[in-house]
């Protein structure tokens, strides 16, 4: 396994590799990896000859509020797990090879960022769909790996892709969750031990959620107010947000049908976790 802290001798190592016929697959991560993470370097070890991981914690998808600083980084024991997984290509960039003195250049998805985590981090998507459209420059995969834990990601970065022609096939992986349900995330290391159980509802309550759509249950406004009520009940869980959308449009929907997502933000303390359920309603 190969480790770049800058671009140029990656960038020739990468079209060796290119003009030998051999098919690139990029995983972006910002580091901490967790299975969540190693699910999609499993992916792409399986589907290319060469997979590339790239660390970065990208201080532009971090509002000023944030926890950039916090960020949980372990950069040896990530380098551990890649090679195990697989990993060919370890790329881990310092903010000044990411980010030029006169950066001026960002790259913005309408619509689709307006709504859910887009409403109360609004220049969030900004900084994603940036360094994802750099990191796709730079190393030019043939296919990238996403978590549909971040569904509003995924389906930004593939509108991204097709909205300008980057030519690089995104493939959307499934949630990886720990036993009790909670989804797993590199943010799930802040939370205390009794967050960490309280934390468990998101899963339960999505859960209930589903059943009581598959029980027949159309309107969006009663799903929404059950999720609400449930995790309520645990005391120290703040609501960010609980949204059930198109999964086409990411625009709210009154009554649930066709490809539907439901999607939700909830602070424990100072940790915002996310999680959410894709359903096809008929
Ligand atoms: P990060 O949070 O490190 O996540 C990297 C990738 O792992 C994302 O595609 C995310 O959806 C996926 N992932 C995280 N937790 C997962 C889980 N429990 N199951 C399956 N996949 C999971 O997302 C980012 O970094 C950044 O925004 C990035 C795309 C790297 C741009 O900076």
């Amino acid at each position: 396994m190969k480790v770049f802290n800058t671009i140029k001798e990656m960038r020739e190592l990468l079209d060796t590799h290119r003009s030998n016929g051999k098919s690139i697959g990029l995983v972006p991560t910002m580091g901490y990896l967790h299975e969540g993470h190693i699910s999609l370097l499993n992916k792409s070890v399986s589907e290319n000859d060469i997979t590339v991981l790239s660390i970065y914690v990208n201080p532009t998808q971090f509002g000023p509020t944030e926890d950039l600083d916090s960020y949980p980084r372990d950069i040896e024991n990530d380098k551990r797990l890649a090679e195990n997984a697989g990993v060919d290509i370890v790329f881990i960039p310092s903010d000044s090879i990411m980010y030029l003195e006169n950066h001026f250049t960002y790259v913005n998805v309408n619509n689709l960022t307006a709504n859910l985590c887009g409403s109360s981090r609004p220049t969030h998507f900004q900084g994603v769909t940036t360094i994802v459209t750099k990191l796709f420059n730079i190393i030019q995969p043939k296919k990238a790996y996403f978590g549909q834990k971040d569904a509003q990601q995924a389906l930004v970065i593939n509108r991204m892709v097709k909205d300008l022609n980057i030519p690089v096939e995104i493939i959307t992986c499934p949630i990886i969750r720990e036993k009790d349900g909670l989804a797993m995330s590199s943010r799930n290391k802040y939370l205390n031990q009794e967050e960490r159980g309280q934390a468990t509802i998101l899963f339960q309550s999505l859960q209930m959620a589903k059943n009581i759509i598959i029980d027949g249950e159309r309107s969006a406004d009663i799903v929404k107010s059950s999720i609400q009520q449930s995790i309520n009940s645990k005391s120290l869980a703040k609501i960010d947000y609980i949204s059930i959308v198109s999964e086409n449009t990411l625009e709210d929907i009154d009554k649930i049908e066709g490809n539907t997502l439901i999607a939700l933000a909830v602070r424990f303390g100072n940790t915002r976790l996310i999680d959410n359920l894709r359903m096809e309603v008929n």
